[in-house]
């Protein structure tokens, strides 16, 4: 399987491209529009509900905190998202080559959040969960040991790449080249989504939004504490078989 994602070049369009067929087995379902190029606008992005209680996260994420990422920053990479999707449709039929020009880096961000986003919620789980044991991911955790000799190494080497992240980003362990390949850690800038066919096994948001109001400058604390959250069992789903499409078409 050998999926592709991210965000168009040429006139913006938001695209995932899967390269095999099923069967796929993900639980990431966006609710939204796939764009297929700029003249096919139609449907609009909706806020995915959390699989999980806003407090579900407690005591390593606030339910203040997950309110206002959810319903406050994800809905607004979302509006801009369908704002940009809009104008680039008008612009398309107008044959406005500038306006679709400078419409991708907006495509770009708010596209790049809704994914990242989306990922990341559904990535992580209520601690004490079934899916938050790392038994549930024998897949990867096997393809972790083969990596970094132990999951301790690999948590130390994840966490200082996350605390290396300068500025605003996302941390992210990845299977290179699509399902069950080389694991590796990266961090992309700003809203950039990881880019296909590397698949994005977990994320973790490293922007201020994420943990500030609770961690304030105390960043470690909060990237040992998302370790603890991690929904192992979706993890395992993510490197053994791709990621479904990844905008639910
Ligand atoms: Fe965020």
């Amino acid at each position: 399987m050998s999926p592709k994602m991210g965000i168009q070049g040429d006139l913006g369009g938001l695209f995932i491209v899967y390269t095999s067929t099923p069967p796929f087995h993900s639980s990431l379902h966006l609710t939204h529009a796939y764009i297929h190029n700029s003249s096919m606008a139609s449907q609009t992005h909706t806020l995915p509900p959390l699989p999980y209680a806003y407090d579900a996260l407690e005591p390593v994420i606030s339910k203040q905190i997950m309110e206002l990422h959810h319903q406050k920053h994800h809905q607004t990479y979302i509006n801009n998202l369908n704002a940009a999707i809009s104008a680039q449709a008008s612009a398309a039929s107008s044959n406005n080559a500038p306006t679709l020009i400078a419409l991708q880096q907006k495509l770009r961000f708010n596209g790049g959040g809704h994914i990242n986003h989306s990922l990341f919620w559904n990535n992580l789980t209520p601690p004490g969960t079934p899916g938050n044991n790392i038994d549930s991911a024998p897949t990867l955790r096997k393809a972790i040991a083969s990596r970094w000799g132990t999951q301790d190494t690999f948590v130390e080497a994840f966490n200082a790449e996350l605390l290396n992240l300068q500025g605003s980003g996302w941390g992210w362990l990845v299977s290179k080249g699509g399902a069950k390949g080389q694991l590796d850690i990266v961090t992309t800038k700003d809203q950039d989504p990881v880019n296909g066919p590397n698949v994005p096994v977990f994320g973790v948001d490293m922007w201020e939004h994420a943990y500030y109001l609770q961690y304030l400058n105390n960043k470690a604390d909060y990237v040992e504490g998302i370790r603890r959250i991690i929904h192992w069992a979706e993890a395992e789903k993510r490197y053994a078989s791709g990621l479904e499409s990844l905008l639910k078409l």
